[in-house]
């Protein structure tokens, strides 16, 4: 297996695998295990051939959930090779009937065979390791989903756990560490899921070597291993991806590293300065300050396509970048903040290719551009990790913590006709707002919050004259990944006094609403 540049090398600790079968939730189960400190890597079934199994050597297997029938014929299934590693293995959901008919047992479907949602297990008469902790209550709440089920063991296995709708909720042959769930412990709605997973890498033997302390300092060696004495650059965005990058490269290998902080006239209020102050006089990493302000806004006078507006600033941002990076002489790498979720390989069942919702605004295209190599180092990583990796390298928390900005800015949070005046306005309903939920203390239950100025002026009142100004919105949303997003259920007294405060503070907005759109159908930005 070759592992990615300037990350350190997996094959130092014990792994896992999770084989995925194209459930919605199977990074979760990664998760769970980043967070009891075991290092692993999702791969979908049909690369995880025999030769890919012996090369990764795994010390646990996991087969993930997934939307197929395994009575259909060419249904989803590991190489038979797995089961003869050696290795523990949990199958759960789908897999675990891939597991018990690849071993000889019988899954069924059909009329009353499916349970969605949440159930209770019970525990059967015979002790499991694997269970250690459960039961303490007499049952357990699990998430269940499943069309099909188990309906005969295969030989050598035992039933340890029962739901109404699942006979075979919890099965297991002990003497071959093989353990098979027809529920889901990987999800919150398994609110004792936790314990199962610590049993299995426990009873595995993984020695929990995966922390960020550790990989921070293997890190910094990947990179210079893969660095050498050439120079880095690094598009500094403020977001926390990026900043976490240049300070782990930063530290690596010091004064090599050069970021560009491309300030697009589209940030929030005081932002540039947060960040450029931060990293330059704080943290003493060396960064470009690129004040381009007017070639952006210029270029998207008259625009109010959101589509071009993300493309004019796409294409401008690569430019400006371009344009500061070659003043920086002997540049051989670019370093991205690229996730380990960008990186997985997702089963896809759907197949074709799927619809653009939105172009997102990144520097992809550049390296091979400029004839730049690429360093990564947080490939190997979930958002989480790279938190935690931020405190570890003494970012501080305030600067962790900060909800994502989208590369176009406040471009795709004023709809209609950018106007440097609605920008300036925008800015402060913005910073009001944003105060308002600090001082209440709901910053960190929010994923993200911000105002979006409309492109309507609204007829006001206020003392004895009349108004005649723009109307915001406020948005704020709760989500896991931005994939999906519910609206905040902020109190009415906490709209009221915002609102207020906005209209008392913001010359310019005379209307504020509240946007309580999720996503789906909605999108977390306007545009
Ligand atoms: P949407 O609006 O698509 O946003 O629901 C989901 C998340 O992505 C962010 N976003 C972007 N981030 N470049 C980025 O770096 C972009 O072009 C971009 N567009 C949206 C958005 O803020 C939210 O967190």
């Amino acid at each position: 297996m070759t592992t990615p540049a300037a990350v350190p090398d997996p094959a130092d600790h014990d792994r896992l695998l999770i084989i995925d079968f194209g459930s919605q939730v199977t990074q979760l189960i990664a998760r769970r295990l980043r967070e009891l400190n075991v290092y692993c890597e999702i791969h979908p079934y049909q690369s995880v051939t025999e030769a890919f199994l012996s090369g990764f050597a795994p010390k646990a297997v996991i087969f993930s959930g997934g939307p197929d029938s395994v009575t259909r014929d060419g249904s989803p299934r590991p190489p038979r090779a797995v089961y003869d590693m050696g290795v523990p293995i949990l199958g759960i959901c789908y897999g675990q009937q891939v597991m018990m008919q690849d071993l000889g047992g019988e899954v069924i479907s059909g009329h009353g065979t499916a349970e969605f949602g949440r159930a209770y297990v019970t525990p059967s008469e015979a002790r499991l390791p694997l269970l250690d902790g459960w039961f303490s209550g007499g049952r357990e709440q699990v998430w269940m989903s499943h069309g099909d089920h188990v309906s005969r063991l295969a030989p050598g296995f035992e039933v340890y756990g029962t739901s109404p709708n699942a006979p075979f909720a919890i099965t297991a042959d002990p003497s071959r560490n093989f353990y098979a769930v027809q529920f889901h412990p990987e999800v919150h709605h398994t609110p004792n899921g936790r314990t199962l997973y610590e049993n299995f890498i426990r009873l595995a033997g993984f020695a929990g070597d995966w922390t960020m302390a550790a990989y921070r300092e293997e890190a910094v060696q990947a990179i210079r291993d893969q660095v050498g004495r050439a120079k880095v650059i690094c598009a500094l965005s403020g977001g926390v991806d990026s900043s976490v990058a240049a300070a782990l490269i930063h530290e690596a290998v010091g004064d090599q590293l050069t970021c560009v902080f491309v300030d697009h006239g589209l940030l929030r209020q005081d932002e540039a300065e947060e960040v450029v102050g931060m990293f330059r006089d704080h943290m003493n990493l060396h960064v470009i300050h690129a004040e381009e302000q007017d070639r952006f806004l210029t270029a998207l006078e008259g625009v109010s396509d959101p589509e071009v507006k993300r493309k004019t600033i796409g294409k401008l941002f690569i430019d400006v970048f371009q344009h500061y990076a070659d003043q920086i002489e002997g540049a051989e790498f670019l370093a991205q903040g690229t996730l380990y979720p960008d990186v997985i390989e997702s089963v896809s069942f759907s197949g074709g290719p799927s619809v653009t919702i939105k172009s997102h605004h990144n520097v992809g295209g550049l390296p091979e551009k400029m004839g730049l190599k690429l360093v990564e180092p947080l490939r190997e990583l979930f958002k989480d990790e790279v938190r935690a990796l931020g405190r570890e390298l003494g970012l501080p928390d305030s600067f962790i913590g900060r909800h994502p900005f989208p590369g176009p800015g406040l471009a795709i949070r004023c709809p209609g006709e950018i106007t440097r005046q609605k920008l300036d306005i925008l800015r402060k309903a913005d910073a009001v707002y944003i105060d308002q939920i600090r001082r209440h203390g709901l910053y960190d239950e929010i994923w993200q919050a911000f105002v979006a100025i409309l492109p309507v002026r609204t007829v006001g009142v206020m003392g004895d004259g009349r108004t005649y100004d723009y109307a915001c919105a406020l948005r704020a949303v709760t989500s896991v990944d931005g994939m999906t997003a519910d609206y905040y259920p902020f109190s009415h007294d906490f709209l009221g006094e915002t609102a207020t405060r906005i209209i008392n503070e913001v010359k310019g907005i005379n209307r504020v609403t509240y946007d309580i759109t999720s996503k789906p159908p909605g999108t977390i930005e306007w545009e």
